[in-house]
């Protein structure tokens, strides 16, 4: 669970309603590992790749689908990191191709609307709640920071 899920943590990202948006400006990189494996050897990574371009990369400008060479967590396939320039990156693990497709659909739309890309935890697939591995703040600014950039 992160930290924005608990009622006791007062987020500084700016509210739904706030004129400070900060959207994400550019593309959203899905970042797909196509040298996943399973514990016995089964390639899973390709088929992940396959599955996450048909489903989001066809005609969509403001979505990058992109085949990675290996996300370093390597014991939890498929694994798929979400990112942009200016937006979190979220790194996910333990992905089913039909389940994990469907759940990242869902889960870059919601990146586009979020403010820095930072989804909130009722919008995020159970399978994605499960498969979270680490989220990474923007690099010009982490809720830590108590303020936005500039
Ligand atoms: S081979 Fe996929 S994360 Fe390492």
């Amino acid at each position: 669970m992160d930290r924005d899920s608990s009622p006791d943590n007062p987020m500084t990202v700016p509210a739904a309603d706030s004129p400070t948006r900060a959207f994400p400006t550019g593309p959203v990189v899905v970042s797909v590992c196509t040298t996943c494996k399973t514990a016995d050897g089964r390639m899973v990574g390709p088929d992940m790749f396959a599955a996450v371009t048909a489903a989001l990369g066809a005609n969509d400008e403001m979505v990058t689908i992109r085949p990675v060479q290996c996300l370093s967590v390597c014991k939890r396939p498929a694994t798929v990191a979400v990112s942009s320039a200016d937006g979190y990156t979220f790194l996910f693990g333990d992905l089913e191709t039909e389940s994990g497709t469907a759940a990242l659909a869902s889960f870059v739309q919601s990146y586009r609307t979020s403010d820095y890309g930072l989804v909130p935890w009722r919008e995020r697939p159970q399978v994605l709640r499960k498969g979270m591995i680490a989220r990474v703040p923007p690099l010009a600014w982490s809720p830590d920071d108590g303020r936005p950039p500039p």
